[in-house]
């Protein structure tokens, strides 16, 4: 099959990779002429594990292409996904649909024979429809069908969940978008990943609530996790405990410091925007939101306690940036509130991320930032753990001590053990008294 993706970041990318993997032939298209031209050159814009070899192989093979024309690719090609950024509207929350309105405007004027439209960008329940109006005003003749088919995989693990997907959900009431959709999944089907066929509304909704509910399920977590904080109990037992019972699943059950990334924030808002205009409010939801949005500052003032009451004048050394570990990504993680809260009450920060601290730079340019985790340390009068990449699992915590002008450690990823941190003589907090 030929695929052509509009949109080539994090999703447009892994899945234009993968489906060139399965074969198919791909062409990923973006307005960013930058991105386009580092594809070509072989480097990868972002990191993600096993990305760049999966690129140059399938590059190489003759089955991936990139380019910022998508006419051509458009007008060849028998379906056309969409997977552009759907960020909040600054202001109201709603999902800013401009990309992805914009995309179908630039589609429907290259397509040529019957095409397949795909929104793979997470949209809100009615967007197909609305792409459809778009395209069918601006051409009447085209002949084409408009589907959903929203993308759950997980940065940081995004090829293994594109290949070994949970589920696939494709939203289309038209027979020949259903074979065409089956023949450019049939790879994974053959592979018993369920496909499940839904009305486009259905299957749009799906997306939402799919984050909802995971966003929901941390959330009760974090606030379980407080409640053990109060009356001595350790929530890690408490999530293992609850989680051995298939009808709660262990899942999404570590306590932190809330929720971040490029989805759930948004997702959650956007579904409440939904709700809310539809008058039929997910007081729920509104509530995950509110709890998460405070619990972040919360980390802060964790920290200043652990610190004795004040950070001012305080050098706080971050470990970890990024919204969780093996990406870069820094849309809204945790790390950004904390740093910023921290920043408020007069603290000096210094941090180090593996991947992230690129982008951080730009996000966070006043804070100081180190070329590796113990530089970070040294001579900081706390350390704070925000993000559980693997290579902060098992420091040398003799090395720690030493690097350390005050021995505190507030580990928001439990990451450590309170016992052995203790008998450390170190000041160790950590969430949920794990
Ligand atoms: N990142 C994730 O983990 C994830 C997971 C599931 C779903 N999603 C959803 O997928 C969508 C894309 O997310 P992302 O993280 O890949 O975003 P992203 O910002 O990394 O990538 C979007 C890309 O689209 C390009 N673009 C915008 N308008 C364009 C146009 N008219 N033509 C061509 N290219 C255009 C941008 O330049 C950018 O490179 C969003 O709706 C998101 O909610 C993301």
């Amino acid at each position: 099959m030929r695929v052509t993706m509009i949109g080539s970041g994090y999703v447009g990318l892994v899945s234009g990779a993968c489906f060139a993997d399965f074969g198919h032939e791909v062409t990923c298209v973006d307005t960013d002429a930058g991105k386009i031209a580092a594809l070509k050159r072989g480097e990868i814009p972002i990191f993600e594990p096993g990305l760049d070899d999966l690129v140059s192989s399938n590059v190489r093979a003759g089955r991936l292409s990139f380019t910022t024309e998508l006419a051509g690719p458009v007008a060849a090609a028998d379906a056309v996904f969409i997977a552009v950024g759907t960020p909040s509207r600054r202001g109201d929350g709603h999902a800013d649909l401009s990309y992805v309105h914009q995309a179908a405007r630039d589609v429907v004027a290259a397509i040529e024979g019957f095409t397949v439209v795909v929104t793979k960008s997470t949209v809100p329940v009615g967007t197909g429809d609305e792409v459809e109006r778009i395209m069918r005003e601006a051409r009447p003749d085209a002949d084409f069908a408009v589907v959903s088919n929203p993308e759950f995989l997980r940065e940081g693990a995004a090829i293994a969940d594109f290949k070994r997907p949970d589920r696939i959900v494709i939203g289309t009431e038209d027979d020949r978008a259903r074979k065409v959709m089956e023949d450019i999944y049939r790879p994974l089907y053959l592979n018993a990943a369920p496909l499940l066929f839904t009305a486009r509304r259905t299957s749009e909704l799906i997306k939402y609530a799919g984050n909802a509910f995971l966003a929901t399920k941390i959330t009760f977590i974090n606030e379980i996790a407080d409640l053990c904080e109060r009356v001595g109990a350790n929530v890690q037992e408490v999530a293992r405990g609850i989680g051995l019972d298939n009808r709660i699943g262990g899942k999404f059950l570590h306590a932190g410091p809330g929720y971040g990334g490029s989805c759930f924030p948004k997702d959650t808002l956007a579904l409440i925007k939904t709700a809310q205009d539809m008058e039929s409010p997910l007081r729920l939801v509104e509530t995950v939101v509110a709890v998460n949005d405070q619990r972040k500052r919360a980390m802060a003032r964790k920290v200043i306690a652990a610190c004795g009451g004040s950070v001012r004048a305080k050098r706080i050394a971050i470990l970890g940036l990024a919204f969780k570990p093996n990406t870069d990504d820094m849309r809204e993680a945790p790390s950004l509130s904390i740093v910023t809260a921290l920043l408020d009450a007069g603290a000096e920060i210094i941090a180090y991320d593996p991947e992230a601290m690129a982008s951080a730079k730009t996000l966070m340019p006043e804070i100081t930032y180190a070329p590796d985790a113990y530089s970070c340390l040294d001579g900081a009068d706390a350390l704070v753990i925000v993000t559980e990449w693997n290579a902060f699992r098992a420091l040398d915590l003799d090395r720690v001590k030493a690097a350390l002008r005050h021995p505190v450690v507030v580990d928001l990823r439990n990451i450590y053990r309170s016992g052995e941190m203790h008998e450390r003589g170190f000041t160790y907090v950590n969430v949920g008294n794990a």
